[in-house]
C-alpha cells in the first residue's frame, strides 16, 4: 500500500523492535544457526521465520522440535543462556546503518506532533539495542522481554506500553512485522499496522512494506 495515511487521532505509537526498528533476525538466526549444528539439529533461514516475533523459550522450543531428542529443563536452559551469548556478541557491534528505511524519519514526525512514543518488544536486548543505533531517546517509554510474564500474541506488552505512556489503548497505533504481533495489538483494541506481506499478516488493519510509506495525515 502507498502512502498509508495514519490518522493523527491517535496519539500513542507503540513499535515492536526487531523487524520494524532494526534487522536483528539475521543475528537471531546465526546465533541459533551455532547452537543448532552443535546439537546437529537441521535448521534453515526458512525454519527460523517461525522464530520471529516469538520469545525466546519459543523459539528453543521450535528449533528443538527439528530434532529427535528430548533434553532435561537445565540443558534447555544452558542452551538459551549460550544461543544469547552468541546473539550478544553480533548485537554489540551494530550501529545505526542498521536502522530500517523510514524509521528515524517517522519517529521524528511523531515527535513533531507530540505523539508519544513506546517500545513493545519480546526482546531482552533490547536496551543493548536501542544504545547502539543511537534510538533510545526517542521513546517515553520501553516495554521488553524483561517486564512482562506473557508473549505476544497477549496484549500484554502492547496494553503496559500504553499505561506508561499514560494513552488509552484505543487510541494507540502499533507497529509490528509478527503475526503474533499483530493478534496482540488486535486484542489490545489498538491499531494494528503490519510492516511486511498480506500472506504474512493477513489480519493487519493497515499494511506497509516498510515504514517509509507511513504518512501521518492532519486532521
Ligand atoms: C523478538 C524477536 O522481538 O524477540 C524474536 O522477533 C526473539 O525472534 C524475541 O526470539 C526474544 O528476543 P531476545 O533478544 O530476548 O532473545
Ligand atoms: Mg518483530
Amino acid at each position: 500500500m502507498q502512502g498509508a495515511n495514519v490518522l493523527t487521532k491517535y496519539l500513542g505509537a507503540i513499535f515492536d523492535l526487531d523487524g520494524v526498528l532494526v534487522d536483528t533476525a539475521k543475528y537471531h538466526y546465526l546465533a541459533w544457526k551455532q547452537l543448532a549444528d552443535r546439537l546437529n539439529i537441521p535448521f534453515t533461514k526458512e525454519d527460523n521465520e517461525q522464530l520471529k516475533g516469538v520469545s525466546r523459550v519459543k523459539s528453543l522450543e521450535i528449533l528443538l522440535s527439528l530434532g529427535s531428542k528430548n533434553y532435561t529443563e537445565n540443558e534447555r536452559k544452558q542452551f538459551m543462556d549460550q544461543k544469547n551469548e552468541t546473539y550478544v556478541r553480533y548485537i554489540s557491534h551494530m550501529d545505526e546503518s542498521e536502522i530500517l528505511p523510514g524509521v528515524v524519519e517517522l519517529l521524528n514526525q511523531l515527535k513533531r506532533k507530540k505523539i508519544k512514543i513506546a517500545l513493545g518488544s519480546a526482546s531482552k536486548n533490547s536496551g543493548l539495542i536501542l544504545k547502539n543505533t543511537k534510538l533510545q531517546d526517542y521513546f517515553d517509554a520501553i516495554v521488553d522481554g524483561n517486564d512482562v510474564s506473557k508473549a505476544k500474541p497477549d496484549p500484554e506488552v502492547f496494553l503496559l506500553g500504553a499505561k506508561k505512556i499514560g494513552i488509552p489503548a484505543n487510541q494507540c497505533m502499533v507497529f509490528e512485522d509478527a503475526k503474533a504481533g499483530i493478534e496482540a495489538a488486535k486484542q489490545a483494541g489498538m491499531l494494528a499496522i503490519g510492516v511486511g506481506t498480506q500472506e504474512n499478516l493477513p489480519n493487519a488493519d493497515i499494511l506497509v512494506k516498510n515504514l517509509e510509506e507511513i504518512e501521518l495525515s492532519e486532521l
